[in-house]
Protein backbone atom coordinates (compact mmCIF):
# COMPACT_ATOMS: atom_id res chain seq x y z
CA UNK A 1 0.00 0.00 0.00
CA UNK A 2 1.27 3.68 -1.15
CA UNK A 3 1.12 6.18 2.02
CA UNK A 4 -2.18 7.68 1.69
CA UNK A 5 -0.57 11.04 -0.04
CA UNK A 6 0.66 8.76 -2.90
CA UNK A 7 -1.75 8.75 -5.64
CA UNK A 8 -2.11 4.58 -6.59
CA UNK A 9 -2.59 2.94 -10.14
CA UNK A 10 -6.65 3.30 -9.99
CA UNK A 11 -6.68 6.87 -8.46
CA UNK A 12 -4.17 7.78 -11.29
CA UNK A 13 -6.52 6.65 -13.86
CA UNK A 14 -9.74 8.56 -12.43
CA UNK A 15 -7.74 11.62 -12.26
CA UNK A 16 -6.64 11.46 -15.42
CA UNK A 17 -9.60 10.65 -17.39
CA UNK A 18 -11.16 13.23 -14.81
CA UNK A 19 -8.92 15.64 -16.48
CA UNK A 20 -8.90 14.98 -19.85
CA UNK A 21 -12.45 15.03 -20.09
CA UNK A 22 -12.15 18.55 -18.31
CA UNK A 23 -9.40 20.35 -20.51
CA UNK A 24 -8.53 17.50 -22.80
CA UNK A 25 -4.71 17.20 -21.52
CA UNK A 26 -3.61 13.63 -21.54
CA UNK A 27 -1.54 12.49 -19.32
CA UNK A 28 0.05 8.68 -19.67
CA UNK A 29 0.57 6.16 -17.33
CA UNK A 30 4.27 6.96 -17.24
CA UNK A 31 3.45 10.48 -15.91
CA UNK A 32 1.90 9.15 -12.73
CA UNK A 33 4.48 11.26 -10.85
CA UNK A 34 2.83 14.54 -12.38
CA UNK A 35 -0.40 14.21 -11.33
CA UNK A 36 0.74 13.56 -7.83
CA UNK A 37 3.23 16.22 -7.67
CA UNK A 38 1.07 19.07 -8.73
CA UNK A 39 -2.16 18.19 -7.34
CA UNK A 40 -1.37 16.92 -3.63
CA UNK A 41 -1.62 20.53 -2.29
CA UNK A 42 -4.91 20.99 -3.54
CA UNK A 43 -6.00 17.84 -2.45
CA UNK A 44 -4.55 18.74 1.19
CA UNK A 45 -6.06 21.87 1.16
CA UNK A 46 -9.55 21.11 0.24
CA UNK A 47 -9.80 18.49 3.18
CA UNK A 48 -8.85 15.06 1.55
CA UNK A 49 -6.04 12.67 2.50
CA UNK A 50 -6.28 10.33 -0.31
CA UNK A 51 -6.69 10.84 -3.99
CA UNK A 52 -9.93 8.97 -3.96
CA UNK A 53 -11.48 10.84 -1.60
CA UNK A 54 -10.32 13.86 -3.78
CA UNK A 55 -11.86 12.63 -7.02
CA UNK A 56 -15.10 12.34 -5.12
CA UNK A 57 -14.80 15.91 -3.68
CA UNK A 58 -14.35 17.45 -6.82
CA UNK A 59 -17.03 15.63 -9.11
CA UNK A 60 -19.80 16.05 -6.69
CA UNK A 61 -18.90 20.09 -6.72
CA UNK A 62 -21.57 20.97 -9.07
CA UNK A 63 -19.81 24.73 -9.35
CA UNK A 64 -17.15 23.43 -11.15
CA UNK A 65 -14.73 25.66 -8.85
CA UNK A 66 -12.62 22.84 -7.66
CA UNK A 67 -12.62 21.26 -11.57
CA UNK A 68 -11.72 24.31 -12.59
CA UNK A 69 -8.65 24.54 -9.55
CA UNK A 70 -7.14 20.84 -10.80
CA UNK A 71 -7.18 22.21 -14.37
CA UNK A 72 -5.13 25.64 -13.52
CA UNK A 73 -2.73 23.47 -11.44
CA UNK A 74 -2.61 20.53 -14.40
CA UNK A 75 -1.76 23.12 -17.16
CA UNK A 76 1.74 24.00 -18.29
CA UNK A 77 1.63 27.60 -18.74
CA UNK A 78 5.01 27.79 -20.06
CA UNK A 79 5.68 31.11 -22.67
CA UNK A 80 8.35 34.12 -23.25
CA UNK A 81 8.05 37.22 -25.75
CA UNK A 82 8.36 36.03 -29.27
CA UNK A 83 8.67 32.60 -28.41
CA UNK A 84 10.41 30.93 -31.75
CA UNK A 85 10.45 34.11 -33.65
CA UNK A 86 9.28 32.99 -36.51
CA UNK A 87 5.74 33.49 -36.44
CA UNK A 88 6.08 36.95 -35.13
CA UNK A 89 8.74 37.61 -38.61
CA UNK A 90 6.15 36.11 -40.73
CA UNK A 91 3.20 38.34 -38.86
CA UNK A 92 5.59 41.42 -40.02
CA UNK A 93 6.94 40.40 -43.09
CA UNK A 94 4.17 38.55 -45.15
CA UNK A 95 0.52 38.56 -43.66
CA UNK A 96 0.69 41.79 -42.38
CA UNK A 97 1.52 43.34 -45.93
CA UNK A 98 -1.08 41.37 -47.35
CA UNK A 99 -3.74 42.17 -44.84
CA UNK A 100 -2.63 46.04 -44.78
CA UNK A 101 -2.82 46.22 -48.81
CA UNK A 102 -6.81 44.38 -48.60
CA UNK A 103 -7.26 47.39 -46.17
CA UNK A 104 -5.72 50.18 -48.09
CA UNK A 105 -7.95 48.95 -51.04
CA UNK A 106 -11.37 48.87 -49.02
CA UNK A 107 -11.62 45.40 -48.99
CA UNK A 108 -11.30 44.44 -45.68
CA UNK A 109 -12.01 46.88 -42.52
CA UNK A 110 -10.03 44.84 -40.06
CA UNK A 111 -7.87 42.44 -39.31
CA UNK A 112 -8.29 39.63 -36.72
CA UNK A 113 -6.39 37.63 -35.01
CA UNK A 114 -6.57 34.89 -32.11
CA UNK A 115 -3.80 33.54 -29.73
CA UNK A 116 -6.12 30.13 -29.11
CA UNK A 117 -3.62 29.50 -25.81
CA UNK A 118 -2.17 33.19 -24.35
CA UNK A 119 -1.19 31.68 -21.17
CA UNK A 120 0.32 34.98 -19.39
CA UNK A 121 0.20 37.04 -22.00
CA UNK A 122 3.82 37.46 -23.38
CA UNK A 123 1.78 35.92 -27.05
CA UNK A 124 -0.69 38.29 -27.66
CA UNK A 125 0.82 41.38 -26.12
CA UNK A 126 4.09 40.15 -28.92
CA UNK A 127 1.62 40.32 -31.90
CA UNK A 128 0.59 43.74 -30.38
CA UNK A 129 3.95 44.76 -30.45
CA UNK A 130 4.79 43.50 -33.97
CA UNK A 131 1.65 45.41 -35.50
CA UNK A 132 2.78 48.67 -33.80
CA UNK A 133 6.17 48.69 -35.02
CA UNK A 134 4.17 47.99 -38.33
CA UNK A 135 2.01 50.86 -37.77
CA UNK A 136 4.50 52.87 -36.85
CA UNK A 137 6.51 52.38 -40.25
CA UNK A 138 3.04 52.54 -42.11
CA UNK A 139 1.49 56.13 -41.41
CA UNK A 140 -2.29 56.13 -42.08
CA UNK A 141 -2.99 53.10 -40.27
CA UNK A 142 -4.46 52.93 -37.05
CA UNK A 143 -4.21 50.18 -34.37
CA UNK A 144 -8.14 49.97 -34.38
CA UNK A 145 -7.92 48.26 -37.10
CA UNK A 146 -6.26 44.97 -35.47
CA UNK A 147 -8.43 43.00 -33.31
CA UNK A 148 -6.17 40.94 -31.36
CA UNK A 149 -8.64 38.10 -28.87
CA UNK A 150 -6.68 36.27 -26.19
CA UNK A 151 -8.08 33.37 -24.20
CA UNK A 152 -6.72 30.58 -22.13
CA UNK A 153 -8.58 27.59 -19.99
CA UNK A 154 -6.62 28.68 -17.10
CA UNK A 155 -7.96 31.78 -14.96
CA UNK A 156 -4.42 32.66 -13.13
CA UNK A 157 -3.05 33.14 -15.97
CA UNK A 158 -5.96 35.25 -17.15
CA UNK A 159 -5.80 37.30 -14.28
CA UNK A 160 -1.72 37.66 -14.78
CA UNK A 161 -2.57 38.23 -18.62
CA UNK A 162 -5.03 41.27 -18.18
CA UNK A 163 -3.25 42.89 -14.99
CA UNK A 164 0.43 42.80 -18.27
CA UNK A 165 2.57 43.24 -15.24
CA UNK A 166 5.98 41.47 -15.01
CA UNK A 167 8.64 41.01 -13.17
CA UNK A 168 12.26 41.27 -14.03
CA UNK A 169 13.01 36.91 -15.26
CA UNK A 170 9.86 37.26 -16.63
CA UNK A 171 10.69 40.33 -18.82
CA UNK A 172 13.95 39.05 -19.71
CA UNK A 173 12.88 36.28 -21.58
CA UNK A 174 12.71 37.27 -24.91
CA UNK A 175 12.25 40.74 -24.90
CA UNK A 176 14.65 43.38 -26.44
CA UNK A 177 15.92 46.20 -24.94
CA UNK A 178 14.70 49.47 -27.26
CA UNK A 179 10.45 47.05 -27.17
CA UNK A 180 11.24 47.10 -23.29
CA UNK A 181 12.27 50.86 -23.26
CA UNK A 182 9.51 51.16 -25.78
CA UNK A 183 6.37 49.87 -24.22
CA UNK A 184 6.87 48.89 -20.63
CA UNK A 185 6.34 51.60 -17.67
CA UNK A 186 9.14 50.24 -15.21
CA UNK A 187 8.56 50.42 -11.53
CA UNK A 188 11.19 48.92 -9.13
CA UNK A 189 10.95 45.17 -10.35
CA UNK A 190 7.68 45.27 -12.22
CA UNK A 191 7.73 45.95 -16.20
CA UNK A 192 4.13 47.31 -16.58
CA UNK A 193 3.08 46.68 -20.56
CA UNK A 194 2.29 50.13 -21.21
CA UNK A 195 -2.22 51.09 -22.44
CA UNK A 196 -1.03 51.40 -26.02
CA UNK A 197 -0.31 47.46 -26.01
CA UNK A 198 -2.56 46.28 -23.80
CA UNK A 199 -5.93 48.04 -25.06
CA UNK A 200 -5.33 45.98 -28.32
CA UNK A 201 -5.87 42.66 -26.52
CA UNK A 202 -9.30 41.64 -25.33
CA UNK A 203 -8.86 38.50 -22.84
CA UNK A 204 -11.36 35.86 -22.32
CA UNK A 205 -11.57 32.40 -20.73
CA UNK A 206 -12.34 29.77 -22.85
CA UNK A 207 -11.86 26.00 -22.90
CA UNK A 208 -11.20 24.91 -26.55
CA UNK A 209 -13.08 21.97 -25.95
CA UNK A 210 -15.99 24.26 -26.52
CA UNK A 211 -17.92 25.95 -29.19
CA UNK A 212 -15.58 28.46 -31.13
CA UNK A 213 -18.46 30.75 -31.61
CA UNK A 214 -17.19 33.48 -29.50
CA UNK A 215 -14.20 33.59 -31.05
CA UNK A 216 -15.83 34.60 -34.52
CA UNK A 217 -14.79 34.69 -37.80
CA UNK A 218 -10.55 35.48 -37.77
CA UNK A 219 -7.90 35.54 -40.44
CA UNK A 220 -5.06 34.61 -38.15
CA UNK A 221 -4.26 31.99 -35.31
CA UNK A 222 -2.01 31.18 -33.22
CA UNK A 223 -2.84 27.98 -31.53
CA UNK A 224 1.17 27.13 -30.05
CA UNK A 225 2.78 24.88 -27.44
CA UNK A 226 -1.05 23.57 -26.50
CA UNK A 227 -1.75 20.74 -29.02
CA UNK A 228 1.17 18.62 -27.59
CA UNK A 229 -0.83 18.16 -24.25
CA UNK A 230 -3.69 16.82 -26.70
CA UNK A 231 -4.72 13.09 -27.55
CA UNK A 232 -4.81 12.39 -31.30
CA UNK A 233 -9.21 12.68 -31.90
CA UNK A 234 -8.98 15.96 -29.30
CA UNK A 235 -6.04 17.44 -31.79
CA UNK A 236 -8.00 16.57 -34.93
CA UNK A 237 -11.04 18.18 -33.45
CA UNK A 238 -9.76 21.48 -32.91
CA UNK A 239 -7.76 21.49 -35.83
CA UNK A 240 -11.10 21.30 -38.02
CA UNK A 241 -12.40 23.84 -35.77
CA UNK A 242 -9.91 26.28 -36.48
CA UNK A 243 -10.03 25.61 -40.13
CA UNK A 244 -13.68 26.56 -40.27
CA UNK A 245 -13.56 29.60 -38.62
CA UNK A 246 -10.79 30.77 -40.46
CA UNK A 247 -11.52 33.28 -43.28
CA UNK A 248 -10.62 31.88 -46.51
CA UNK A 249 -6.87 31.89 -47.12
CA UNK A 250 -6.60 32.53 -43.28
CA UNK A 251 -3.15 31.24 -41.27
CA UNK A 252 -2.11 29.42 -38.60
CA UNK A 253 0.64 28.64 -36.54
CA UNK A 254 1.63 26.29 -34.24
CA UNK A 255 4.27 25.64 -31.84
CA UNK A 256 7.91 24.59 -33.72
CA UNK A 257 7.59 21.17 -32.30
CA UNK A 258 4.22 21.12 -33.32
CA UNK A 259 2.83 19.40 -36.79
CA UNK A 260 -0.70 19.04 -38.67
CA UNK A 261 0.62 16.00 -40.52
CA UNK A 262 -1.71 13.14 -39.56
CA UNK A 263 -4.18 15.26 -38.10
CA UNK A 264 -5.89 17.06 -40.82
CA UNK A 265 -5.45 18.19 -44.71
CA UNK A 266 -7.38 21.65 -44.53
CA UNK A 267 -4.01 23.30 -44.51
CA UNK A 268 -1.44 24.09 -46.95
CA UNK A 269 1.58 24.35 -45.66
CA UNK A 270 4.06 27.08 -46.19
CA UNK A 271 7.13 28.42 -45.46
CA UNK A 272 9.02 31.73 -44.64
CA UNK A 273 13.11 31.71 -44.31
CA UNK A 274 13.18 29.42 -41.25
CA UNK A 275 9.64 29.27 -40.24
CA UNK A 276 6.70 27.23 -40.94
CA UNK A 277 3.16 28.30 -41.29
CA UNK A 278 -0.24 26.84 -42.60
CA UNK A 279 -2.64 28.61 -45.07
CA UNK A 280 -6.50 27.05 -44.87
CA UNK A 281 -7.41 25.39 -47.93
CA UNK A 282 -11.07 27.34 -48.37
CA UNK A 283 -10.69 28.30 -51.66
CA UNK A 284 -7.44 26.63 -52.65
CA UNK A 285 -5.48 29.60 -53.37
CA UNK A 286 -1.67 29.97 -52.04
CA UNK A 287 -0.23 33.60 -52.07
CA UNK A 288 2.89 31.99 -54.00
CA UNK A 289 4.65 35.49 -54.34
CA UNK A 290 4.48 35.88 -50.57
CA UNK A 291 6.36 33.33 -50.08
CA UNK A 292 9.81 33.48 -50.17
C1 LIG B 1 2.58 26.13 -22.79
S1 LIG B 1 1.34 27.38 -22.74
C2 LIG B 1 1.53 28.09 -24.36
C3 LIG B 1 1.47 29.61 -24.32
C4 LIG B 1 1.73 30.29 -25.66
N1 LIG B 1 0.77 29.91 -26.67
C5 LIG B 1 3.14 30.02 -26.13
O1 LIG B 1 3.31 29.29 -27.12
O2 LIG B 1 4.09 30.52 -25.53
C6 LIG B 1 -0.14 26.37 -22.94
C7 LIG B 1 -1.41 27.07 -22.50
O3 LIG B 1 -2.52 26.30 -22.95
C8 LIG B 1 -3.56 26.43 -22.00
N2 LIG B 1 -4.52 25.32 -22.18
C9 LIG B 1 -4.35 24.02 -21.87
N3 LIG B 1 -5.47 23.32 -22.16
C10 LIG B 1 -6.36 24.19 -22.68
C11 LIG B 1 -7.69 24.09 -23.16
N4 LIG B 1 -8.35 22.92 -23.17
N5 LIG B 1 -8.30 25.21 -23.62
C12 LIG B 1 -7.65 26.40 -23.61
N6 LIG B 1 -6.39 26.58 -23.15
C13 LIG B 1 -5.75 25.48 -22.69
C14 LIG B 1 -2.83 26.42 -20.66
O4 LIG B 1 -3.58 27.00 -19.64
C15 LIG B 1 -1.55 27.20 -20.98
O5 LIG B 1 -1.64 28.55 -20.60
Amino acid sequence: MPPANRIDQNEFRMMRDYIEKSCGIHITEDKMYLVETRLTTLMVENGCSTFMQFYQKATADKTNGLRDKIVDAMTTNETLWFRDKSPFEILDSVLLDRYVAEIKSGKRSKVRIWSAASSTGQEPYSIAMVILDYIRRHPGLRSDQFDILATDISPSVLFLAMAGRYDNLAISRGMDDSLKSKYFTQNGKVWAVRDEVKNMVTFKKLNLQEPLAVVGKRDIVFCRNVLIYFADTFKRDILKRIAQLLRPDGFLFLGASESIINYTSDFQMQRYTRGLYYQAKASGAVYANTIR
